[in-house]
This record gives structure tokens, C-alpha cells and sequence, in this order.
């Protein structure tokens, strides 16, 4: 069973977050961590963005740390702002220090994606496997981009996204058909090979999937369900994404 940690804010949610990654880097300061895109995270960012501020020395150490990312669209042109590549570069290594070669992204290219998931896994196990990764939860129960039918065992590799999936994230593009129609994400058996696993949700739109991933079946129908076979997952979530449990 996941340990599951209600908090009153998201903010909370971040300094929670932030906290278990500053000891993590603390401990090992040659960590490897698993970042997520999406709005949910950003608050663990800014925490680690405070946390520099403050000269907290773990947060300097992050400098030193590898990374890699979840999941990217296929086929945007280099440097599209909504590629997770800029956001990662945006949202993580900018802030907090850390030079944008040491974290990997899938590349998403269409050049080589036949081949691109499965080098990326090899990168991931050549580094000694993920320390701590980041998830947050799409409506659709998704993880990464593994949308429902992902099988529990599957490894990183092109994904179409499903309409829902699509609509959630066209906030983010000019219009929704901007937003691509495939992806290259770490698989479900690729993210259960963390060590920890600490997946974030916020309000009540995300209700419905935390329940099911935490208390309902396991099921490739909800992706997010994998996360019952971690032995060390933690559920961070708000009063309203807990609302279900
Ligand atoms: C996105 C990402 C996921 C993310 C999810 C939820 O599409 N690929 O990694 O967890 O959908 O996004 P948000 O946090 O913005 O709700």
C-alpha cells in the first residue's frame, strides 16, 4: 500500500517534496532524479528554487545530480517552448542550477525514434537507475504519458495520446490541434524501476484518478494504478485530490 500524505496546499505539497529531494541529494550528492513536466510539479521546483535562495547547501548541490524526464511530444521543431526539453530547461535547470546537459530528455525527433526509447532506457540504467522520481497524474489516469492500455511491464516508447489527453493539455499550445499527437514516454516498468516513487496531485479534477490508482484495481485501464507494486511510492495530494480515497 502506498503511503498516502494529505496536505492543505499545494505549496505545502512542494516544501513537502522539495524537503525529501534536498535529503536525497543531501545523502548522495551524485543522485539521480526523476523529473516530471505538467503544472503539478512546479511547486516542488520553486521550493528548490527558494531553497537555493536561502543557500541551503543541498539545494547547491543539485548542480551536481542527473536527471531525466519523463516523457516528450514527438515531432515539435528544437526549442518549441511547450517541448519538455524547454520546459525541463525552464522550469528545472535554469532555476535551480543544474546545467542543462546533465539532465536527459527524450528526444522526440523523428529522426532515430525507432530507436530513441530504447537507448534512453540504457542511459537510465547506465546511470545507476532513478533515485527518486517525480510523478504527477493525468485525468485519464495516465503516468508520464502511459495512457490507459499501457501494459505494467512496458519500457520507454512511442505513445499516441488520447483525445482527453490532448484536450487537458491544449491550454498550453495556441490551438488544440497544435498539440501533438504522439510521445515518447518512459515506460511502466521503466518508472517502477525507481527507487522511490512520490507522485503529486491537486485539486478535485484529479479526485477520481488518485483513488483508482491508489485504492482501485490494478489495471492497465489506469496507468497510475502500477504504482500499488512499488514498495516505496508516495502519494502527495490536497484535500480536494483526496476527496475519493
Ligand atoms: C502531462 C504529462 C504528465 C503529467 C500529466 C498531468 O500530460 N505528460 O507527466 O503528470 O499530464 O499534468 P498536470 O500536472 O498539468 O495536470
Amino acid at each position: 500500500m502506498a503511503e498516502v500524505v494529505i496536505v492543505e496546499t499545494p505549496e505545502r505539497a512542494g516544501e513537502l517534496v522539495a524537503e525529501a529531494i534536498l535529503e536525497q541529494v543531501g545523502r548522495r550528492p551524485d543522485s539521480v532524479l526523476g523529473f516530471a513536466t505538467g503544472s503539478t510539479p512546479l511547486v516542488v521546483y520553486r521550493a528548490l528554487a527558494a531553497a537555493l535562495e536561502r543557500g541551503d547547501p543541498r539545494a547547491v548541490a543539485l548542480s551536481g545530480i542527473r536527471g531525466f524526464a519523463l516523457d516528450e511530444y514527438v515531432g515539435l521543431p528544437a526549442g518549441h517552448p511547450e517541448s519538455y526539453a524547454e520546459v525541463i530547461r525552464r522550469e528545472v535547470c535554469d532555476p535551480l542550477g543544474i546545467p542543462v546537459d546533465r539532465v536527459a530528455v527524450p528526444n522526440g525527433s523523428l529522426d532515430g525514434i525507432e530507436t530513441a526509447g530504447e537507448r534512453y532506457d540504457r542511459a537510465i540504467a547506465e546511470a545507476g537507475g532513478v533515485d527518486l522520481q517525480i510523478l504527477g497524474i493525468g485525468t485519464d489516469g495516465h503516468i508520464g504519458f502511459n495512457e490507459p492500455g499501457s501494459s505494467f511491464a512496458s519500457r520507454t516508447r512511442v505513445k499516441t495520446l488520447t483525445e482527453q489527453t490532448r484536450r487537458d493539455n491544449a491550454r498550453f499550445f495556441a490551438s488544440p490541434d497544435e498539440v501533438p499527437r504522439h510521445c515518447l514516454t518512459q515506460g511502466l516498468g521503466t518508472i517502477l524501476e525507481a527507487r522511490h516513487l512520490v507522485l503529486l496531485a491537486f485539486g478535485a479534477g484529479k479526485a477520481e484518478a488518485v483513488a483508482a490508482a491508489v485504492e482501485g484495481p490494478l489495471t492497465a485501464s489506469l496507468p497510475g494504478s502500477a504504482v500499488q507494486l512499488h514498495p516505496r511510492a508516495t502519494i502527495v495530494v490536497d484535500e480536494a485530490a483526496a476527496a475519493g480515497l
